[in-house]
């Protein structure tokens, strides 16, 4: 079957109406890839990634943006608005020109991935830097939207979390079942409130006959679930999670709690060493705040938390190609320089033997 996007194949769960656009990029339907190696070492019975990162524009956002643009256009708006760490902006900006919208997006200044700020760019949306982060970004979106003609397409706007709950569906179809615990990073919270909710809308339709355990992981420098309050001046290689005051803070709470999960922090250089780990040995490369996801799983295998037969997914919710700068700056210095010449490249490589 030739895959017709969210919309249209997860129409009877969205608020589709006869006069919703059928809008796509052919979102969705990502890969859950199982691991070959890591799973072992974690001491888990089964681990899978969902790959996010293979959606149109290379996140996970794609789901909730087509749901919500296709609104806007339904209801007759001409320009629409986020504030973003990056991935929301790519997002808005190529489903707003699909319909035939305008787009702007306000995006911290210096504190945007190389690959995102270039999808908005492409896609000619107005972007302006804010010489401030995230949150005060949102908060301008939200006065702008509430009182000029503008639709918010941030995750507030309940449209998103709509379309990105058909994630959870997902993994319930594919594994014919839900997952012990599902682990992803948590920045604006929006995601974990939509997979809890995409869970629980399977589970009250009979879908499945269990709930999975809800692991959400912040960067230690931007983990104002952790600690139960705001954080002023949130710091974090993950730029995309690099967020102090959550919008879905009651979400990812109730995730955490209904489910019996918990909400933890890892450091950067967790996640690091982690987003090292899936491209050096399970061939995805995923964006830092991706990476978020296991290590966190990492941090709970130390900490004994698994007694080898648990089936964990951690969602991989951005590509790695959209953060280019983090992934050479680790890398440097292995690039070896050659001369144009075969003697010159075998001899690099010191493959000897006779000359042919
Ligand atoms: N992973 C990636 C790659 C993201 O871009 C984001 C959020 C998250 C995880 C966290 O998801 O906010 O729903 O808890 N990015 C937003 C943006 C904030 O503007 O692109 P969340």
């Amino acid at each position: 079957m030739r895959w017709p996007g969210i919309l249209a194949y997860f129409a009877e769960y969205l608020p589709v109406t006869a006069a919703t656009p059928l809008l796509t990029l052919e979102e969705g339907n990502t890969p859950l890839i199982r691991s070959t190696s890591l799973e072992k070492r974690l001491g888990v019975g089964a681990l899978f990634f969902k790959f996010e990162g293979m959606n149109p524009t290379g996140s996970f956002k794609d789901r909730g943006m087509v749901v919500a643009i296709a609104k806007a256009k339904e209801e007759g708006k001409e320009v629409v608005m986020c504030a973003s760490t990056g991935n929301t902006s790519a997002s808005a900006a190529a489903y707003a020109r699909r319909a035939g919208l305008s787009c702007i997006v306000l995006i911290p200044q210096g504190k945007i991935a190389l690959g995102k700020l270039s999808q908005a760019l492409m896609h000619g949306a107005r972007v302006l830097a804010v010489r401030g982060n995230f949150d005060d970004a949102l908060r301008i979106v939200r006065f702008i939207t509430a009182n000029y003609p503008v639709a918010l397409v941030n995750s507030i706007n309940p449209y998103r979390i709509e379309g990105q709950k058909t994630a959870a569906f997902e993994v319930v179809e594919w594994l014919e079942g839900v997952p012990d615990i599902l682990a992803l990073p948590v920045g604006n919270a929006g995601n974990i409130t939509a997979y809890w909710r995409g869970f629980k809308e399977f589970f009250e339709r009979g879908k499945t006959r269990a709930l999975p355990k809800m692991f959400g992981f912040q960067a230690e420098g931007a983990c104002p679930l952790v600690l139960g309050k705001p954080v002023e001046n949130p710091q974090t290689v993950a730029t995309a999670i690099r967020i102090g005051n959550p919008a879905s803070w009651k979400g990812a709470i109730a995730a955490r709690d209904e489910s019996g999960g918990l909400i933890d922090a890892v450091s950067d250089e967790e996640i690091l060493l982690a987003q090292r780990m899936l491209a050096e040995e399970e061939g995805l490369f995923v964006e830092p705040a991706s990476a978020a996801s296991l290590a966190g799983i990492m941090k709970k295998a130390r900490e004994g938390v698994f007694r080898g037969k648990e089936t964990v997914v951690c969602i991989l919710t951005g590509h790695g190609l959209k953060d280019p700068d983090i992934a050479v700056r680790q890398n440097e210095g292995k690039i070896e320089e050659v001369e144009p010449r075969e003697e010159a490249v075998v001899e690099l490589l010191g493959l000897g033997g006779e000359r042919p």
